[in-house]
């Protein structure tokens, strides 16, 4: 029987890795076999891309359109080489960030033509889609103060991403909600302003009802 795809998005700072985490460990308590990973990265091929897009000096003045064949070429790695045998294994596979960040920054913040993003989108996935996506929403002043705090050196530093103005981010959060507009069935957005363990509760709120077997 065919595994659940979940994916988690939204922008900077809505605690997307907290919140991944504690989904996995309580899946895993309940006998679910999982598997978490990241985009862009999640295979050897892949974390070579997101250094190469994040941090490494041969980034720097990278065209949008390279961006969106960089995210792409990972993701069709990651679709083939992991999503689809976890998933025809049966496993639950938890993916941080998929293709609907790719509409909303490279379409809505870089301002690349939709239809095109959805194509490249189109010949990377196939018919690999997610079943459920949690939007984690946080203000943008909250996103905006993680962001500076990692430019300045907090927990991790900054990356190419982190770079762009206020203006781009308002852009990418206005992508997002179009998008769950457009598919209320399968996005799902969550407050991410309230404590962790709320958060996680409505999380769960929305995953239980996929389960083989949901927990009452
Ligand atoms: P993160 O792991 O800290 O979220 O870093 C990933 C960065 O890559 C983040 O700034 C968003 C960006 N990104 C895109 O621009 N498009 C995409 O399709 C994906 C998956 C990520």
């Amino acid at each position: 029987m065919r595994g659940l795809f979940i994916t988690f998005e939204g922008t900077e700072g809505a605690g997307k890795t907290t919140q991944m985490d504690l989904l996995a460990k309580r899946l895993r308590l309940n006998g679910e076999r999982v598997r978490s990973i990241r985009e862009p990265g999640g295979t050897a091929i892949g974390e070579e891309i997101r250094h190469l897009l994040k941090h490494h000096p041969a980034g720097r003045g990278m065209d949008s359109e390279t961006e969106l064949f960089l995210i792409n070429a990972s993701r069709a790695q990651l679709v083939r080489e992991v999503i689809r045998p976890a998933l025809a294994a049966g496993e639950i596979v938890i993916c941080d960030r998929f293709y609907d960040s790719t509409v909303a920054y490279q379409g809505h913040g870089r301002g690349l033509n939709l239809e095109v993003v959805q194509s490249v989108i189109g010949h990377a996935v196939g018919e690999t889609h997610p079943d459920l996506t949690l939007l984690l929403q946080v203000p943008l002043d909250v996103s905006e103060s993680r962001r500076a705090a990692r430019m300045t050196g907090g927990m991790e530093s900054g990356d190419r991403f982190d770079e762009a103005g206020r203006d781009f981010f308002t852009r990418v959060e206005q992508g997002f909600e179009s998008i769950r507009q457009l598919y209320p069935k399968r996005i799902r957005a969550v407050d991410a302003t309230d404590s962790v363990e709320i958060v996680h509760e409505n999380i769960w709120e929305h995953v239980n009802p996929f389960l083989k077997d949901p927990i009452a």
